[in-house]
């Protein structure tokens, strides 16, 4: 099997890329990455050289070059994790959102089309069903749950998601489309909430919370979304959404004071700030489809997945330390200078 990764050197996609090497060694892996501020070659360091892996530096919305590549290479399958994944840059800059989100991922159906890939993944996320309210805790988003975007971000990725469904209609493009709730794990940038307040606490510097902090969010260990995705683009039905997430609600100022206490700060590093502008309340996936077809469920408890979350923030502080200088720093000082 010759599989295409795209957005292998960002957080989910490198896991993937890991999970991959393990349990399925026999299959050759090309990993195509712009390495925008969010990709990082470095994570990819223990496969880099190993036979069956491939590393490309590659913008998927350069179309030529995206036909190039599959030309060359005839992939069986291809999963796409590029994108641009940030909520708050999204409402800073959209177009690069629709362009990579959207434009990019046409170019990959595109190909895939051309060239006769067997199964087409695309990753996609909760955010598309909007927000759940707080004081009903009986309501879930499953697959039939109306799209309802908030954000530029989920809005692209919506749009995503519709044109590969669209190309599963019209063209019979095989297609599956999954969409997870947050991830956590090694690996991930530490602008979003998990990373940027363990370095933040390690650091001593002010943890910002937005607006009162009550905003809940469904994690999942970023292990088992790769698990659940293999299963999909291996097993799932073409033309189908599968929700993944683990029924592991929490409010994000209850995230934040986990943290401290794991890592012995005082709680008066918290600091509420301005909130983000059109911020979802309540993120709540019901993963029972893909449990009944697929027979996956979550293996890592969060009370386990984030003590080795922080514990890998701690043992593995030259990788963060390293990407958190330059350009993250004036984005930090844009984002947070004022709030
Ligand atoms: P990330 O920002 O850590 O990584 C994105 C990767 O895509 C980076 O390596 C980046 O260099 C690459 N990339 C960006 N633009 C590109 C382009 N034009 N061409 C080629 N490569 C490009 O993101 P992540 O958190 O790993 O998310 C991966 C995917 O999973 C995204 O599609 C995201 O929408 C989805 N998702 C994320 C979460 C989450 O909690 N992080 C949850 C559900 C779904
Ligand atoms: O639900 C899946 C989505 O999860 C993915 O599609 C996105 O790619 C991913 O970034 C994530 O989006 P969120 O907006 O939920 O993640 P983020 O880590 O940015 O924020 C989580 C919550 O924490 C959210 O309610 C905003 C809040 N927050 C975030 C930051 C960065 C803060 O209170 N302070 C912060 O500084």
């Amino acid at each position: 099997m010759n599989l295409l990764v795209t957005g292998g050197a960002g957080f989910i996609g490198s896991n993937f890329i890991f999970y991959e090497r393990k349990h399925h060694p026999e299959d050759r892996i090309v990993c195509l990455d712009a390495l925008t501020y969010a990709g990082n070659l470095s994570t990819l360091a223990s496969v880099l050289d190993q036979p069956g892996f491939r590393f490309v530096k590659m913008d998927i919305r350069d179309r030529e070059a995206v036909f190039a590549l599959f030309e060359e290479e005839k992939f069986d399958i291809v999963v796409n994790f590029a994108a641009e994944s940030h909520v708050d840059r999204s409402i800073e800059n959209p177009g690069i959102f629709l362009e990579t989100n959207i434009l990019g991922t046409a170019n990959l159906m595109d190909a895939s089309r051309k060239y006769g890939v067997g199964r087409f993944h695309q990753v996609s996320t909760d955010e598309v069903y909007g927000d759940l309210p707080l004081d009903r805790p009986d309501l879930f988003f499953t697959e039939e749950t109306p799209i309802h975007t908030s954000s530029p971000y989920s809005s692209s990725k919506a749009a995503a998601d519709l044109l590969a469904l669209a190309y599963y209609r019209t063209f019979g493009l095989p297609v599956s489309v999954s969409r997870c709730s947050n991830n956590y794990g090694p690996y991930q940038f530490p602008e979003k909430l998990i990373p940027l307040m363990i370095a933040n606490a390690l650091a001593d510097k002010p943890l910002p919370v937005y607006g009162t902090g009550e905003n809940v969010r469904d994690w999942l260990y970023v292990e088992d979304h790769c698990k659940a995705v293999d299963l999909i683009m291996r097993n799932g039905r073409v033309g189908e959404v599968y929700n993944i997430g683990g029924h592991n609600e929490m409010a994000n100022i209850n995230i934040v004071k986990i943290i401290l206490k794991e890592l012995g700060k005082p709680e008066s590093l918290i600091t509420f700030v301005a909130d983000r502008k059109g911020h979802d309340m309540r993120y709540a996936i019901d993963p029972s489809k893909i449990h009944a077809e697929l027979g996956w469920l979550p293996e890592t408890m969060f009370a386990d997945g984030i003590k080795k979350t922080i514990r890998w923030y701690l043992d593995n502080q030259e990788w963060w330390k390293t990407i958190v200088s330059g350009e993250y720093q004036q984005y930090y000082e844009k984002m947070y200078g004022n709030r």
